[in-house]
């Protein structure tokens, strides 16, 4: 999918480098991040070029003037770029170039073996046995690895690029969905098959990303997830132990929230809150589960902050159940990137998702089809996960509060 359009956008990206603020290059001292403070009171998340420049092309298939005009703002909003393979590894390089020194490059972690193992839309290009391949070839290739020479990757793993750019902060968000998986969906057959695969390629990913200028968030799903009252604790339990297998990691801060997702940050009633079974889940909004959840990851002894997704959450009341997480009609763009809050255990809201690609092919036919992104209230016609959908994009657009 995306992988043969990457040489293209990433050229853009990079060209485009010079013309932004100071440059990484520019930044003359190394990052230490505290993870037991709040550093996005610091930093900005990074609107970095591979978004840039979908929305520059976006902008450009756009005829009307006042929508062109707010389109063109959407360039400059922080959001999280997804290295969904190895081969995208090479996307992280160019953003660390256009990267001023008073933001944060904000980059998701994705490529576990039997990726997005509940569903079909994300299954990655490792399968589940592969966890070797996902060690080297994605995170990081050991010195001592016989294969060195043969395959100098180790260069191109992404613990040796953020190792080369000590000067530049990162704030990576772990492996979305895999751990919540584990809790809710242990009963599928595809991931039983991933877990030992996935508790370990966190724990690496982990341990491994343990640098001085970087801050980690390990993926919790959302509060329609491991919210119910019933998963709350051990939702909390496996990312501890997780946590914990891999050393408890300084640079670990919390956790992330609504990562690609549709819920409300503090509406009240909640969104799903007259449903039958609103009884067993206390978190109706993602203020509250941020709030239950660090608690119960605290009582667990895991790291406690949060940040979260409000990239796509302008709009509540469009999806018929809860789970429904693929390409929701009507869905505009939510808050912009920020420190403030008026949380204390909440870091940021961010832009995870980047608006505008999609969650996952409509196409019945495709390999890669998953029913959720056939249901009523899934946009139709939407391509592969990932590509990008500039009708989807236009219509997040129209729908944004605040509007652009
Ligand atoms: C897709 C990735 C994509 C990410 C961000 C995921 O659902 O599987 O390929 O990079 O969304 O759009």
């Amino acid at each position: 999918m995306k992988v043969t359009t990457t040489a293209a956008v990433f050229a853009a990206g990079a060209l485009a480098a010079p013309n932004r603020r100071g440059a990484a290059a520019a930044c003359s001292s190394a990052v230490t991040l505290d993870a037991s403070t709040n550093v996005w009171k610091n930093y900005k998340l990074h609107a970095n070029t591979f978004y840039r420049s979908e929305v520059e092309k976006a902008v450009e298939a756009i005829s009307d003037s006042s929508l062109k005009a707010q389109a063109a703002k959407v360039a400059d909003v922080g959001s999280f770029l997804w290295i969904d393979t190895i081969e995208n590894i090479a996307k992280v390089e160019p953003a660390i170039a256009d990267t001023p020194c008073e933001d944060i490059l904000g980059l998701v972690i994705y490529d576990l073996p039997g990726r997005d193992c509940a569903a079909k839309a994300s299954n990655g290009e490792l399968t589940y046995s592969e966890i070797s391949r996902y060690k080297s070839e994605y995170i990081d290739l050991p010195v001592d690895n016989p294969k060195l020479t043969s395959f100098p990757r180790c260069a191109t793993a992404v613990v040796a690029i953020l190792k080369k750019n000590p000067n530049t902060a990162f704030a990576l968000l772990i492996e979305p969905d895999s751990l919540p998986n584990l809790v809710t969906n242990a009963d599928l057959q595809t991931c039983e098959d991933s877990k030992s695969a996935y508790e370990e390629g966190v724990a690496y990913a982990l341990k491994n990303l343990n640098l001085p200028n970087v801050v980690m968030y390990i993926d919790a799903g959302h509060g329609g997830w491991l919210g119910w009252d019933a998963n709350l604790k051990p939702g909390a339990e496996e990312l501890a132990k997780v946590y914990k297998n891999a050393g408890s990691p300084k640079q670990v801060r919390g956790f992330a929230t609504n990562i690609a997702g549709w819920n409300s940050w503090d509406e009240s009633p909640g969104e799903f809150s007259k449903a039958s079974d609103a009884k067993y889940n206390s978190c109706q909004n993602e203020k509250t589960y941020v709030q239950k959840f660090g608690a119960a990851l605290k009582t667990a002894g895991h790291p406690s902050f949060a940040i979260m997704d409000t990239g796509r959450n302008a709009v509540t009341g469009l999806r018929k159940e809860w789970g429904d997480w693929c390409n929701v009609d009507g869905a505009g763009f939510g808050e912009r990137p920020t420190a403030d809050t008026g949380d204390s255990n909440t870091d940021a809201f961010v832009w995870g998702k980047p608006g505008g690609e999609s969650d996952g092919t409509s196409d019945s036919g495709a390999t890669r089809y998953d029913s959720f992104c056939g249901k009523d209230d899934a946009y139709k016609p939407a391509p592969e996960a990932g590509s990008w959908n500039q009708a989807y994009f236009e219509m997040l657009l129209k729908n944004a509060s605040p509007q652009f």
